[in-house]
């Protein structure tokens, strides 16, 4: 039996530059994962491809992306499917936080190990990207340059330790008609080349002062003004939505900040987690 933990992510910036020809949308990110992970336990089974979740809320089939990660895999390495899935739940879904692209990163990982298939890590991102954008990212992890639909990946200095909050009002966000609102909208672009040279030099002051999600201009969660604002009253230096959210999150120097915070924030919403930074992806314990 193999146990993977499975991080989930934020954005600390997020551009739509343009279309692609098969209709995804090129991307400017820089994606860090964080320390809040499910947990997935893989075994042999009788054959076939089972999957059950601690969250009923979720498809327990074919239908769930680890179901279509583990059928991915398969299908890429020839071997007959036989894999028995169990996913214990923490990340929050449709919250921003790539909950489901983790979920199918650590199945893909969890199975090369399981099935010594001894792949390397950028053919795991080849067949994860066939179930999902967000998927090579959450096989990488760390802090990352995410570019083109999400695969194109470049390693950056690890963010420095510091404590994130996240917050997650109830109503979920679609990815599917972000982008569409995205379409239909004139985007103000952030500054990408400033972010990217603050990235490179691993500068926290300029990685908070050019952090931008265009998302926030298209999507509207009417939680955020006030969760912001309660970030920002307990001293958070970047608070931001993360992916098509609705999840918003608030970078804080010191512990004491973000617990304050996030007990605050707690009074109004369920959830609500201090984080921090990890430097990989899906990973077997
Ligand atoms: O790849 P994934 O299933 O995560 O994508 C979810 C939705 O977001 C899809 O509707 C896809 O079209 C859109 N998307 C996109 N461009 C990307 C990533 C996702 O248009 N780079």
């Amino acid at each position: 039996m193999i146990k993977v933990t499975a991080p989930a992510k934020i954005n600390l910036f997020l551009d739509i530059l343009g279309r692609l020809e098969n209709g995804f949308h090129s991307l400017f990110m820089v994606m860090q994962s964080v320390d809040l992970c499910d947990e997935i336990t893989l075994a042999k089974g009788n054959g076939g491809i089972s999957l059950t979740c601690s969250d009923a809320r979720l498809p327990q089939d074919g239908r769930n992306i680890a179901y279509k990660a583990a059928a991915a895999f398969f299908e890429a390495t020839g071997i007959e499917p036989n894999a028995v899935i169990t996913i214990e739940k923490k990340i929050p879904f449709e919250a921003g936080l790539a909950g489901g692209s983790a979920d199918a990163a650590a199945v893909i990982v969890g199975l090369n190990e399981l099935y010594d298939t001894n792949l390397s890590t950028q053919t795991m991102c080849d067949i994860g990207l066939k179930v999902g954008s967000d998927v090579p990212f959450c096989i990488e992890g760390g802090t990352c340059i995410a570019q083109n639909r999400g695969e194109v990946l470049s390693r950056v200095k690890p963010l420095k330790d510091c404590f994130i909050v996240l917050a997650k009002p109830e109503k979920g966000v679609s990815t599917a008609a972000a982008f569409a609102a995205a379409d239909n909208s004139y985007i103000y672009h952030p500054d990408s080349i400033r972010m990217l040279d603050a990235c490179s030099n691993g500068d926290f002051e300029g990685i908070c002062k050019y952090a931008g999600n265009v998302f926030e201009q298209v999507i509207e969660v009417v939680e955020r003004v006030s969760i912001k604002e309660t970030m920002r009253n307990f001293g958070s230096v970047l608070y931001q939505m993360s992916g098509s959210g609705p999840t918003v999150f608030g970078i804080f120097n010191t512990k004491e900040e973000a617990e304050n915070c996030a007990a605050e924030l707690k009074k109004d919403y369920k959830d609500v987690f201090v984080t921090r930074p990890v430097d990989s992806g899906a990973k077997v314990i």
